[in-house]
């Protein structure tokens, strides 16, 4: 039987949800063109599109909040950001943006030229982005397990060391940029990354010269399971472990919307390397607004500096990965095929095993999505070839090599009685599905189609 971590906390402040028909949810999805995002969010009674930016902050946070300071230049916010930053990552710089993908367009000019490459155990979509768009190459060398949903490997998210180095050695060390960690690995599954895994690629990094960085946005989970499964660290607190993980690397990028719980804020951290923060700092201005704010509201700020500990709270970590366990746990009773074992953020339902009988090209993962919304209400979204869209060359569709819908879930959100409609609602689904139809596009932007794209079932 799955077994439920209980809250470590009390709900103080409630937000109603609607409940609607299977009927009503037929017509909502019909009008929204069988695209989950455009979805009104009040048509929907248990959200799981997405765990960045949805938590529910704390009392402390919230306090915080009232006690901003809103100057121009040299906000407390700031230096409190600052310190924390120092403390739990032991950087000596940090440079708050308004979210993630501001880090890396801030941080990135001054990493990657034109034609170089950027090497990531995964590049998540909008890292990839900015990348392509300073005409630089990403390329993904995660370990081979990362592919295979079915069987247990502690790490999934980790860098492919060996291919790694046979690649740098390729391509010649000169081309290759940048070492991108994505810690924990979204786009395979929310997996984590060792300890052992960051020390090789540092060590394989410092041999070619090469600078490593970290996409931090959920440090925390990652230390978590670096706590529960990598031998030697059960007895270290997950600051401790933070601090080794970004000692093997030069700077990170932080999207502050996942593990530092709060609805809005991003992160650029730099160990020590001076010149590089001036670099930073200048492009923050412009891009950003003055170094001291970056973006954001002194308010935000002070939530930033007390969320940021929040999240390495081990009672935290042990109910929050809890729930997405409870939910992996379900879904094995009632054989629902999922990327086994869950991430920290999410369950990735396999939807190419869930349902055969559809195509890659009539998007399996984005069919299983509308189905669960009509379902329950529910609303995941499709990481597989409708969010990878067509070949930029040939205009071909291109095959994802996982199908996945995603259940992401919110921090402090939601209760186990949510869990377990969600399991209800996907074993009912599951029973019925041959039933489930594909989908073809009628409409697409040319790209970051699957934000805006307008969809029909197949009949
Ligand atoms: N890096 C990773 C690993 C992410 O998961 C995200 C966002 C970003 C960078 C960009 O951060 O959204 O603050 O600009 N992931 C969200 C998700 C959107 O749903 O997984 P952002």
């Amino acid at each position: 039987m799955a077994k439920y971590i209980a809250e470590p906390f009390k709900i103080k402040m409630v937000e109603l949800i609607k409940m609607t028909t299977r009927e009503e949810r037929i017509e909502k999805l019909k009008a929204a063109n069988y695209n989950m995002f455009a979805l009104k969010s009040d048509d929907i009674y248990i959200d799981l599109m997405t765990d960045s930016g949805t938590g529910a902050m704390s009392d402390a946070q919230w306090a915080g909040m009232m006690m901003g300071d809103e100057s121009y230049a040299g906000a407390r916010g700031f230096s409190k950001v600052h310190n924390a930053v120092e403390d739990i990552f032991g950087y000596k710089f940090a440079q708050p943006v308004h979210q993630g993908r501001a880090a890396e367009k801030v941080l990135f000019p001054s990493l990657l030229k034109k034609g170089q490459i950027s090497i990531s155990n995964m590049h998540f979509d909008t890292t990839r982005g900015h990348v392509d768009l300073l005409g630089a190459i990403p390329v993904d060398i995660v370990v081979p397990e990362a592919r295979d949903t079915k069987s247990y490997a502690p790490f999934k998210g980790n860098m492919d060391t060996k291919r790694m180095e046979a690649y740098i050695k390729k391509v010649g060390a000169e081309n290759v940029a940048l070492i991108i960690m994505t810690i924990t690995n979204n786009t395979a599954g929310g997996q984590p990354v060792s300890i052992e895994n960051m020390r090789e690629t540092r060590k394989i990094a410092d041999k070619y010269g090469i600078k490593v960085i970290i996409d931090a946005a959920r440090y925390a989970e990652n230390a978590f399971f670096i706590k529960q499964r990598e031998k030697g660290y059960a007895n270290k607190s997950i600051i401790e472990i933070t601090r080794e993980m970004f000692g093997y690397a030069d700077a990170f990028t932080m999207s502050a919307k996942k593990d530092a719980i709060v609805n809005m804020g991003g992160l650029i951290g730099v160990k020590d390397d001076e010149e590089l923060f001036q670099q930073v700092q200048c492009l923050t201005i412009p891009y950003e607004g003055f170094i001291t704010y970056g973006g954001l509201a002194g308010r935000d700020l002070e939530a930033l500096a007390i969320g940021l500990y929040e999240g390495t709270s081990v009672d935290f970590l042990r109910y929050r990965i809890g729930q997405v366990e409870y939910l992996g746990g379900l879904l094995k009773e009632k054989e629902v095929s999922f990327q086994y074992p869950v991430g920290g953020h999410a369950v990735f339902l396999d939807a190419k095993v869930i349902l055969p009988h559809i195509p890659y090209h009539q998007f399996p993962g984005q069919a299983l999505a509308c189905e669960l919304y009509i379902e329950a209400g529910i609303r995941s979204c499709d990481i597989g070839s409708f969010m990878m869209g067509v070949d930029p060359k040939t205009g071909e569709q291109m095959e994802a090599e996982m199908e996945f819908t995603r259940l992401a879930i919110p921090r402090r959100v939601y209760t186990q009685a949510h869990l377990d409609i969600v399991a209800e609602a996907l074993e009912n689904v599951t029973c019925n599905a041959d039933k489930v139809k594909g989908y073809e596009i009628i409409w697409q932007p040319p790209v970051l189609r699957h934000f805006t794209s307008k969809l029909k079932p197949i009949e």
